[in-house]
């Protein structure tokens, strides 16, 4: 896609240069969003850029333009860059420096560096119809999983395990308590209760896990967040992953596995058809 946002401004993609010294690329110092696009229209990006913020916060980055300029630019970039179905990949570093594992002095006058970009994705529909495979894969990441930050290396090992396995998604779990998929909240649903870990430092609290949890409370569908073992996933009447690129989308074996009858359940079928038009409503709000 032609342009890109740097730092409070847009310019052809091609004209960007990464300073080597950037405290991202040298790292992981920084945290980023993926903010999704459908028919042109962003979808639940106040919520991504106010998450940006937070994790921003908490790394001490304090981000050099205001949310309301950041959500200003990003529309702007998807609008020069006629995004249909897509994504807008958007993440702050604290900045380049001399590299030193601490945070450049004042004196320095490093300032975090802004970027983001867009990309043309086409919505999974047919394997959101179908359900996908997923494999287990022990959760050895820090204890601030809630920062959505540019550390993937753990996450990145665990979806290559799964992808060498013919899967498309590593459920992660410490000692045998599920926490979340590699890039993804991770549910399980049992007699028509929807049940996934609570959002404490131990997961992303996602803006799709977000939202589905109001979906649940419009339609009086119970949603419980409580921690759930490996025993329970694989004894549950149905498995779902969610993710903004992801979705809802249903896990029809595991390991090897089948969950359920192997196809996808009721209840993930009635929150994908809540979601969709979720997205519809959202969309005509922005006409
Ligand atoms: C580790 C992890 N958990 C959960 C999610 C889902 O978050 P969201 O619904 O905001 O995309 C993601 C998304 O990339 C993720 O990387």
């Amino acid at each position: 896609m032609g342009k890109i946002i740097l730092g409070d401004q847009l310019m052809e993609r091609s004209v960007i240069g990464i300073d080597l010294e950037d405290r991202g690329y040298q790292f992981g110092d920084g945290v980023y969003e993926v903010i999704r696009v459908y028919e042109g229209k962003l979808f639940t990006m106040k919520e991504h850029i106010g998450r940006l913020y937070q994790s921003a916060k908490k790394i001490k980055i304090t981000i050099p333009l205001a949310p309301e300029q950041m959500m200003d630019l990003v529309e702007k970039l998807v609008a020069e860059n006629k995004v249909y179905d897509g994504s807008v990949y958007m993440q702050v570093t604290r900045g380049a420096a001399p590299r030193t594992h601490m945070f450049p002095t004042p004196e320095s006058k490093t300032k975090p560096v802004f970027t983001a970009y867009t990309n043309e994705v086409a919505r999974p529909g047919n394997l959101m119809k179908h359900g996908v495979k997923a494999v287990t894969a022990e959760d050895i990441r820090w204890l601030r999983c809630d920062i959505k930050s540019l550390n993937l290396l753990p996450n990145v090992l665990a979806k290559q395990e799964a992808a060498e396995a013919g899967c498309y998604e590593a459920i992660l779990h410490r000692s045998g308590t599920v926490t979340e998929g590699s890039s993804s909240n991770v549910y399980i649903v049992n007699r028509g209760e929807v049940r996934t870990h609570p959002a404490n430092h131990f997961i992303l609290n996602g803006i799709t896990r977000q939202e589905l949890q109001k979906l649940c409370i419009e339609n009086s569908i119970p949603f419980v967040e409580r921690a759930f073992t490996l025993e329970d996933l694989f004894q549950a009447d149905e498995v779902f992953i969610t993710s903004t690129t992801s979705e809802i989308m249903p896990i029809v074996e595991i390991d090897g596995k089948t969950v359920g009858n192997g196809t996808p359940g009721q209840m993930v079928r009635m929150l994908q058809t809540l979601f969709e038009q979720r997205i519809i409503a959202e969309s005509k709000a922005h006409m």
